[in-house]
């Protein structure tokens, strides 16, 4: 918890949504390394929350010189990636450099201006869901506003860019097309809802592995998006489900077997279709309402443990100001 009584109102509260990616096809590796997508991002309802909030003296909080050099920390479970090694930090960081502003480490600056961010993790970590993205995209649109920096949406989404790939759809949010590293969004229209059980793994699988094996054992496809986007405007469960697709799944499957007797397993309980989420290890089993989501979760649960329910398409990053988050509150702004 926070100490309220250094509070001084500049509290902010970010709802971040996990992403799926509807259709993924890999056309070659570049010469930087990254390879070339075509994706099809979508939010969904599970989400990570971050509170950031300035703390320090009153006065001095609010002195722009006293700003300029201050503490940033990051408050999260002993689970999730600590310090650097977190990417939410390394936004906040990235976003106080363009910004003018001093990150004080270690013991310097023990009583200067500080900003927390407490970071509340839902999304299962590499899962291939863009959790850290997730943070990260969250921790630039509330420090955006908390420290006043002022940059556009745009703007973020090239800062989010040199953070990491899945970053800048996480600024946006909602369903977008994906292309080059996956930094190049571009809006598109999705109806829905549509229902998921989201399957995570307890061992996680690193995306460069899942990218090497498809190095080794597959070949670039020219198959475009359009039976999703198609899909996706027709509002018909089937119809998606014939036209998932990850070119990521057999590679991921090379390196774990399991994954693919998971998959049809969670089949022959009665999900629609079954996709690997990004680069796995989760698997997504769509379902053709929320009824049919529960009775799969509850036909899965004992060999699918940690399983959740989830709807999509999601908005995207959602920010409240802490006085303004009461239960009956509704969350005020989302950014365009
Ligand atoms: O961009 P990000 O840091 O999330 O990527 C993690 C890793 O995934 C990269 O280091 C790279 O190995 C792989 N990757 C890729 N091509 C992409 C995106 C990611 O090869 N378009």
């Amino acid at each position: 918890m926070l100490p309220a009584e250094e509070f001084d109102g500049s509290a902010l509260r970010v709802r971040v949504p996990a992403k799926l990616n509807l259709f993924l096809a890999v056309r070659g590796r570049r010469a930087d390394g990254y390879h070339e997508l075509v994706t099809v991002y979508q939010t969904v309802s599970l989400h990570d929350e971050l509170r950031v909030a300035l703390l320090g003296l009153p006065g001095r909080r609010h002195h722009p010189a006293a700003r300029r050099r201050m503490r940033v920390e990051l408050w999260a479970d002993p689970a999730v990636p600590q310090g650097r090694d977190n990417l939410a930090l390394r936004a906040a960081l990235r976003l106080g450099e363009l910004s003018g502003i001093v990150p004080l480490e270690g013991s310097a600056g023990r009583d200067a201006v500080r900003t927390i961010i407490d970071l509340d993790k839902q999304i299962p970590m590499t899962a291939g869901m863009a959790g850290g993205s997730a943070d990260a995209a969250g921790a630039l649109v509330a420090l955006n506003r908390l420290w006043g920096c002022g940059m556009t949406a745009e703007q973020l989404r090239s800062v989010a860019a040199e953070l990491g790939s899945d970053v800048p759809f996480c600024i946006t949010g909602g369903t977008a097309l994906g292309a080059g590293r996956g930094t190049e969004i571009t809006p598109v229209l999705s109806r829905g809802p549509f229902h998921w059980l989201i399957c995570p793994d307890p061992e996680p699988l690193p995306t460069p592995e899942v990218f090497r094996a498809w190095d080794q054992h597959a070949r670039p496809t020219d198959v475009g998006p359009d039976d999703v986007l198609y899909a996706l405007r027709a509002t018909e469960p089937a119809q998606l489900a014939s036209a998932l697709h990850n070119e990521l799944e057999e590679p991921a499957f090379r390196l774990r077997p399991e994954l693919r007797d998971r998959k049809q397993a969670l089949l022959a309980a009665g999900a629609l279709a079954v996709v690997l989420a990004g680069s796995g290890p989760t698997l997504l089993a769509l379902a053709a309402d929320p009824v049919a989501a529960d009775t799969l979760a509850l036909a899965t649960a004992p060999w699918c443990p940690g399983a959740v329910v989830a709807s999509s398409p999601a908005g995207g990053p959602e920010l409240s100001d802490e006085a303004e988050t009461s239960d009956t509150a509704p969350l005020l702004r989302t950014l365009e």
